[in-house]
Formats: C-alpha cells, structure tokens, sequence
C-alpha cells in the first residue's frame, strides 16, 4: 500500500491549520486535502503543496461533511490516516449581551462542525487504521474570563468528547489528541492588544508552533499538547485553586488578556456597512 499520508485539515486558509498545512506536506510528504471557506486561499495553497487538494465549504452547512466525505472517496480511494479539526471562531459577548444566541453560533462552529465532519470521517479513518484524530481546543477549555465564556464552553466540551472519543476508538486504531492554545497571532486571534506591549509580547506564540503541537498529537499520537507548555499551568491552578483562579481571571491584568478576535472585527464591520446603508 501506498505509505503517503492523506490529511484532512480544516480552517486551512489562514493561522494554524495552514501551518500545519505546510509542515505535513514539507516535513512528510502529505497529501493534504485543505477545508475552510475562502476558496481563493484554498487554491491558492493547494497550488504551492505538491499533492494538494481542496474542499471550499463552510462547515456549519449540514452538507459539509458529506462533501469532505465524497472528495476522499473520489481523489484518494477512502483513505484517511489524519484528520485535524481546526477551523474555529471566537466571538466576545457577556451572556447578558451575547445571551444564547452568541453560545449557539459559537458551538456551531467549534462543536456541531466538528462532530458532524467527525462522523462522517470515521468509518475511513477506521478502514485506514492506524490513523488519529486532532482536536483544537484552547487553553480556555481549562479557564475562563469574561466576555469569552461562550468560547471556553464550546471548547470545554470539545475537550471532553475528545477524551471519550479516544477511549471509544483506541480500539479501532483510531487515536484522538487535543491540542490546547495559549495566545498564538493569527488573522481570527490577532492578539494585537498583547503584542502592542512589550510587557506581554513573550505570551504570545506562534501558528508554526502550533502546527508543530497538533503534529505530536496527530502522527505523535499525544494525548494532549498545550502551546506554549506553560499554559498548562493555568489548568493546574484552577483544578488545585478554584477561587483563586477566578479572582486571578477577573482581575485588571487578566481583563488586559481579553484580546478582540476577527469574528469581531468582521461583525462589527457588517454592523457599519449596515448602517451605511440605511
Ligand atoms: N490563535 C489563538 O490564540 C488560539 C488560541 C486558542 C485556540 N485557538 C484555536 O485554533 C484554531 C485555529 O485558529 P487560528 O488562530 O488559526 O485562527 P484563524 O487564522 O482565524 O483560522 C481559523 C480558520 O477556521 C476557518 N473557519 C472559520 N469558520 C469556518 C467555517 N464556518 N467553515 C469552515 N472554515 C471555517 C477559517 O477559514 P475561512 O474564514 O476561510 O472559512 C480559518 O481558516 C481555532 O479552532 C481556534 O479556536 C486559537
């Protein structure tokens, strides 16, 4: 049998599904099938990978998943060996704000998406067995600040299905690992406000390191993998300090930490473009 390996990354148009793009297709000779929205990046990436290909589709779509399904039947015979579901968005509301709403669209992107790609992945990633699973959480799964609580719920829950997840598939060949970010600057997690100040700049990681994370815990078949590392500190003192931990992230300097994300960005200039309409 062919030993190439096929891998399905999502969100592979911009941050740390492009890295990791790259480093499949440079490090391992991946033939790496690009998932995301923008189709002129697909294309565009797919151009500059040998092996490449694309699915230009939005992933909240019911349709989605059957679309990635029928593009490994079609261009690679089924086969399967690495499935990284990466796409993800963040958008910053208070509940009393944001309210259910804000919660439902962002589990439909960072849970509902990758549950339904999942399960339409998993009998090829069984039938190519031995083969894994990569799940990107966040460091916010462990800990939450205010404003970002829709985020770490959704994370939160994608982190604990991904354990379970494991546990039924191990058995199948199928290994899953979590990856769990700290602040790494991207188009969607610019992290302007922490990179501005030299202060915080050192918090701030980068989508090559990333990538590098989600290869131990794909081909490396880690179970879990913070980046940077250290920010496994930070579930360690809300498991061990609870009320700490909260008075820590309610406080001045973690509020300083509350960084705007691109899904903000961009809502607020459909809200500008509206009202420029009226
Ligand atoms: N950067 C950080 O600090 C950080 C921290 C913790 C966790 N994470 C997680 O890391 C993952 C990657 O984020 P990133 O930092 O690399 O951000 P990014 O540069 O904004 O990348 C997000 C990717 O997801 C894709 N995407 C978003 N919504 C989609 C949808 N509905 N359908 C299909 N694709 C969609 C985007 O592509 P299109 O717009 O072309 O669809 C883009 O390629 C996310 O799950 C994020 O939550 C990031």
């Amino acid at each position: 049998m062919d030993s190439t390996i096929v891998a399905v990354v999502t969100g592979a148009s911009s941050g740390l599904g492009e890295a990791t793009a790259r480093l499949l297709a440079t490090e391992h000779g991946a033939r790496v099938v690009l998932v995301a929205r923008r189709e002129e990046r697909l294309q565009a990436l797919a151009a500059e990978l040998p092996g490449a290909s694309y699915v230009a589709t939005d992933l909240t779509d019911p349709r989605a998943a059957d679309a990635v399904r029928s593009h490994l039947l079609e261009e690679h015979g089924g086969r399967v060996d690495l499935l990284v579901n990466n796409a993800g968005a963040a958008w910053r509301a208070t509940f009393a704000d944001g309210g259910f709403d804000n919660v439902q669209r962002t589990m439909a992107v960072n849970f509902d998406a990758v549950l339904r790609l999942t399960e339409a992945l998993l009998p090829l990633l069984r039938a190519s067995a031995p083969s894994a699973i990569v799940n990107v959480s966040s460091t916010a799964a462990r800990v939450t600040r205010p404003g970002s609580a829709a985020y770490s719920a959704s994370k939160a829950a994608l982190a604990a299905w991904s354990d379970g997840l494991h546990l039924e598939e191990a058995p199948h060949g199928v290994h899953v690992g979590v990856v769990l970010p700290g602040f790494i600057s991207t188009e969607g997690f610019p992290q302007s406000e922490l990179t501005a100040n030299a202060a915080t700049r050192w918090l701030v990681s980068t989508p090559e390191k990333g990538a590098r994370a989600i290869l131990d815990a794909g081909l490396g078949r880690r179970a879990e993998r913070y980046v940077p590392r250290p920010y496994a500190l930070a579930a360690v003192l809300k498991i061990a300090l609870p009320a700490a931990a909260r008075l820590i992230l309610g406080g001045g300097p973690a509020k300083a930490m509350t960084t705007r994300t691109g899904a903000d960005a961009a809502d607020e200039a459909a809200a500008s473009a509206g009202a420029a309409a009226d």
